[in-house]
């Protein structure tokens, strides 16, 4: 009898013991969301439902594209977080979806990883793309790839965006000899990559002609007159449909933020105390989008075809301006979601989010042992083993990347914990958008 009772005031004492420390840890948590003002968002702007209808259809058809064999669904599709669960996307000419998908014939891979749009339509977003070549705000004007060549009157970075995939040779547009699905000749790849406004127009020229989407046009943007409708329309209706359909803060951990308090447990209570303090990742995850929207170089194995002048790397931001500071830095992903999303990083160089994580700690180690033999076959060889390339990697790696005190296994555990409370089930439930035929009659299943 003795015995049972002290064992039971021991299991107590254990108990109030860890309430204690869970008290402890919710009142930290709750100062750092405070000050750092996480749950704070700025408010969504309105669609018209014809609007965002219009998006939707134009997301989902391949009549965007050159050949007429991709739509944007093919690299950020609702059933795969938003992308297309490659390391590197494949574009033009390739066939299927998902991990499924094969190259077309005498092409190449898309050099980067294809990123999630989730929460793209946040106000706080003033940065497209992995280099940041989109940039700027409707008020102080966007910066991009096509200069004082982009058309007015777009609403949003993220329709600013939405004008460039259409655009790309690799991603969408085709190469100069393609010819269509139907065996048409594909007009857009015949026009020079100086004239992107050409494209726009064409494209305007082939939805046109589908009686289908002069009525949802019409319905979108009503009092516009047929003529005046643009490419513009057309990409705020995309970022409408984006904004409306890929916002979302209900993970749990946005529910704790809320005031839940068992929404998380506290494995991801702690993860989450060291991803602001200890670790330090919200040095470069900050903020409510959980990047600071800045390039770093993290060195990331450089894998792929690599990108314009610096192929067969790809040495990112480096590419837009110039500066040796930027080489191989690439912007902050925000990591809402992030465990839907893989595989992980600028070109998908990791499987798991745990060696994701794990190359923040050790990227030296990472980058010298990486093992390429995790990709698909034909990306193997693309890995760059090469010890120059990497000593240039590691002579400038991100000093925020260094920590004070190396973190213990079961804190690592405790940050993937905190990183997987970051997934919002309505984000594993998006199926509901695809829609079953779209005006231009293309199939819509890859
Ligand atoms: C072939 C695959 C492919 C297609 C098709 C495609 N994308 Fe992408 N998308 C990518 C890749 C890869 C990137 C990153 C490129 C980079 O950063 O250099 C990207 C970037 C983006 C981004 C930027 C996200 C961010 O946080 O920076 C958005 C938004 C986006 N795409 C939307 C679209 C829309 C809308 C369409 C259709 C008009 C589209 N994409 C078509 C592969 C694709
Ligand atoms: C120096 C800034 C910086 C710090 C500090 C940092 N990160 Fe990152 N993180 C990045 C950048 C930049 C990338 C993308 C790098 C690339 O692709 O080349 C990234 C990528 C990631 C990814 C992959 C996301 C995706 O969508 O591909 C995860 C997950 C991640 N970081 C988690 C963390 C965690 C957890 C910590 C703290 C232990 C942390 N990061 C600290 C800058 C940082």
């Amino acid at each position: 009898m003795k015995k049972t009772i002290s064992l039971f005031s021991l299991t107590g004492a254990a108990i109030l013991l860890l309430a204690f420390t869970g008290r402890e840890l919710d009142n930290a948590l709750r100062n750092i969301i405070q000050q750092k003002g996480l749950n704070q968002h700025a408010p969504l702007p309105g669609f018209s439902a014809a609007k965002v209808e219009l998006g939707r259809m134009l997301f989902f058809d391949k009549i965007l594209s050159g050949n007429k064999d991709i739509s944007c669904a093919t690299c950020h599709h609702p059933a795969l977080g938003s992308a297309d669960a490659l390391p590197l996307a494949i574009g033009v000419g390739g066939q299927g979806l998902g991990v499924e998908r094969q190259m077309g014939k005498g092409r190449e891979r898309i050099p980067r990883n294809s990123p999630d749009i989730f929460n793209r339509g946040a106000k706080e977003w003033h940065t497209m793309f992995w280099d940041n070549r989109v940039s700027g705000d409707i008020m102080a004007g966007y910066e991009s790839p096509a200069d004082e060549k982009l058309i007015d009157g777009l609403e949003s970075i993220l329709a600013v965006q939405a004008m460039f995939p259409v655009t790309s040779r690799d991603e969408m547009r085709g190469e100069i000899g393609d010819r269509t699905v139907k065996g048409e000749i594909n007009e857009l790849a015949l026009i020079s990559n100086a004239m992107p406004q050409v494209v726009w127009h064409r494209l305007m020229l082939r939805l046109k002609k589908i009686p289908k989407y002069i009525e949802l046009f019409e319905a979108a943007y009503p009092g516009v007159a047929l003529e005046d409708l643009g490419f513009q329309h057309a990409a705020n209706a995309i970022a409408a449909f984006e904004t409306e359909e890929f916002t979302f803060h209900d993970s749990p951990w946005d529910l704790y933020m809320d005031g839940v308090t068992n929404a998380i447990d506290e494995s991801a209570k702690r993860g989450a105390v060291l991803f602001y303090g200890k670790a330090n990742c919200s040095s470069c995850h900050s903020g409510n989008l959980m990047s600071d929207q800045q390039a770093h170089n993290i060195g990331v194995p450089q894998l792929g075809p690599g990108k314009g002048n610096s192929e067969p790397l790809d040495v990112g931001r480096y590419l837009e301006t110039g500066d040796q500071a930027d080489a191989f830095a690439f912007r902050t992903p925000s990591l809402k979601n992030t465990a839907i999303t893989g595989p992980w990083m600028h070109n998908g160089a990791y499987n798991t989010l745990e060696d994701a994580v794990r190359h923040h700690l050790d990227p030296k180690q990472y980058l010298q042992q990486y093992d390429a033999s995790k990709l698909p076959e034909e990306l193997r060889a693309t890995f760059q083993d090469n010890e120059e390339v990497k000593q240039r990697m590691l002579g400038q790696i991100d000093q925020r990347l260094k920590l004070e005190k190396p973190l213990a296994e079961q804190e690592i555990e405790n940050i993937l914990s905190f990183l997987y409370a970051l997934t919002d089930q309505s984000a594993l439930e998006l199926e509901h958008l695809v829609p079953t035929k779209v005006p231009s009659g293309l199939p819509v299943k890859d």
